[in-house]
C-alpha cells in the first residue's frame, strides 16, 4: 500500500515520541512491501515562534494533501502561563480537527498485565480493563461562541450540539460495540444541561439500530468515580468533548502512565493519529519520553487503513517491551536508564526480527542502556 504521512512533530517530547513511531512505521513499510513516505511540517508553540501561527497553512496544506497524519504534541509554559495569550498552540491543534472534520476521537485504555502494579489504582480493580472512549471532537463547548464582557468581569462560552453531530459520532461507537462487547455508555449531564438530554434522545434513537448492543447512561460525575472504582464495567464509552478530555486523561491511571495512551481522530475524508500526552516540557531533549502512546498511535494509524497484521504487529512489540522491561523510567524503575530511542529500537528490531527480537537486547539490562 502507498501511503503519504504528513509528520507534525510540534513542541516539548512531540519530535522525539514522533520519530520513533515514524522508525516503527519505516519497519512495517519494509517488512511488508509497502510504500509509506513522510513529510514533516511545524505546529504548535513551534510554529507560533516561526511564524506567528500556530497552524501555518503550509502545515495545513499539507494534511490535507496526505491520507494521515502523525501528530506528536503541542504547548509551551510560556503560553499555559498567560491566560491573556491571543494566540496559542492549542488553536493550531482546534483549527486541525474542525478543519479536517476530525470529528470522532478514539481512545483506546487497557490494563497491561507487566504494567499491573505500575498504576496507583489496586491490581484487582484494574487487571481485564479494556475500554474504547469515543468522544466527540469537534463541537460542543470547546468550539461554541465564547465571548467576554467588555469590562472582562464575565464570560461565557456556549455548549451547542446538533443531531448530526451526535448522529455520526454515535454510528461509530455502535459500530465498534458490535466488534467488542457489545456495550456503550454514553456519558452525559442530562440531569442538568440541554445540550446533555438530546444526546440521550438521539443516541438512543441510534441505539435502535443497533439491537445486539446494550444501552447504558451515565451522568458524568458518576462516570469519573466509576472508572476508578471499577472501570472493567466499561467497554465503548461515548462521550461529548469536554467530557471525554477529563474523563480519558483520568482513565490513563489505570495503564499505569499516560504516556501509554494512543488516539486516532477521524472524519469522513481525514485521519490523525496522536498521544493524549501533552508536549512535557520538563522531560524535552532528555530521552525519558515514553514513546509507546506514539506507537500505539501509528498502529491506530494501520489499523485505520486496514492493515490489520502489520498493526498486531507493532502492537506484539510493544507487548514484548512492556514484558522485558525495555520501557522509559516513567513505567520502569529498576532499569531507569532506558531511553525514548532504546524503546523505540527495540520495537523496530522486534519487527525486523519477531521470533529472536531479544537478540540485540540480551544485555540491555546487565547495566549499560546502550544497545549493542
Ligand atoms: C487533548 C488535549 C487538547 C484538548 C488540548 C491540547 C487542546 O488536552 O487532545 O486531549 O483539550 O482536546
Ligand atoms: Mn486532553
Amino acid at each position: 500500500m502507498k501511503l503519504k504521512i504528513a509528520v507534525l512533530p510540534g513542541d516539548g517530547i512531540g519530535p522525539e515520541v514522533t520519530n520513533q513511531a515514524v522508525k516503527v512505521l519505516k519497519a512495517i513499510a519494509s517488512e511488508f512491501d509497502h510504500t509509506f513516505s513522510f513529510k514533516t511540517a511545524d505546529v504548535g508553540a513551534i510554529a507560533i515562534d516561526k511564524y506567528g501561527d500556530p497552524l501555518p497553512d503550509k502545515t495545513l496544506d499539507l494534511c490535507k494533501s496526505t491520507d494521515a497524519i502523525l501528530f506528536g504534541s503541542i504547548g509551551h509554559p510560556k503560553y499555559d502561563n498567560d491566560p491573556s495569550a491571543k494566540v496559542r498552540p492549542e488553536q493550531g491543534l482546534l483549527k486541525l480537527r474542525k478543519e479536517l472534520g476530525l470529528f470522532a476521537n478514539i481512545r483506546p485504555v487497557k490494563a497491561y498485565k507487566p504494567l499491573l502494579d505500575k498504576s496507583p489504582l489496586k491490581k484487582a480493580i484494574i487487571d481485564g480493563t479494556d475500554i474504547s472512549i469515543y468522544r466527540e471532537l469537534t463541537g460542543g463547548i470547546y468550539f461554541g461562541k465564547k465571548e467576554l464582557s467588555e469590562d472582562g468581569n464575565t464570560a461565557s462560552d456556549l455548549c451547542e450540539y446538533s443531531r448530526i453531530e451526535i448522529e455520526r459520532i454515535a454510528h461509530l461507537a455502535f459500530k465498534a460495540a458490535r466488534a467488542r462487547k457489545q456495550k456503550v455508555t454514553l456519558v452525559d449531564k442530562a440531569n442538568v444541561l440541554e445540550s446533555s438530554r438530546l444526546w440521550r434522545k438521539i443516541v438512543t434513537e441510534v441505539a435502535a439500530d443497533y439491537k445486539d448492543v446494550d444501552l447504558d447512561f451515565l451522568f458524568v460525575d458518576n462516570a469519573a468515580m466509576q472508572m476508578i472504582l471499577n472501570p472493567k464495567q466499561f467497554d465503548v464509552i461515548l462521550t461529548e468533548n469536554m467530557f471525554g478530555d477529563i474523563i480519558s486523561d483520568e482513565a490513563s491511571v489505570i495503564g499505569g502512565s499516560i504516556g501509554l495512551l494512543a488516539s486516532a481522530s477521524v472524519g469522513e475524508t481525514h485521519a490523525m493519529f496522536e498521544p493524549i500526552h501533552g508536549s512535557y516540557p520538563q522531560a524535552e531533549g532528555k530521552g525519558i519520553a515514553n514513546p509507546i502512546a506514539s506507537i500505539l498511535s501509528a498502529a491506530m494509524l494501520l489499523d485505520h487503513f486496514e492493515l490489520y497484521n502489520e498493526a498486531e504487529l507493532v502492537r506484539l512489540a510493544v507487548d514484548k517491551s512492556l514484558k522485558l522491561k525495555i520501557t522509559t523510567p516513567d513505567i520502569n524503575s529498576e532499569f531507569d536508564s532506558i531511553t525514548t530511542s532504546n524503546v523505540g529500537d527495540f520495537i523496530e528490531d522486534f519487527i525486523f526480527n519477531p521470533n529472536d527480537s531479544n537478540r540485540n537486547f540480551k544485555n540491555i539490562h546487565l547495566g549499560q542502556s546502550t544497545i549493542i
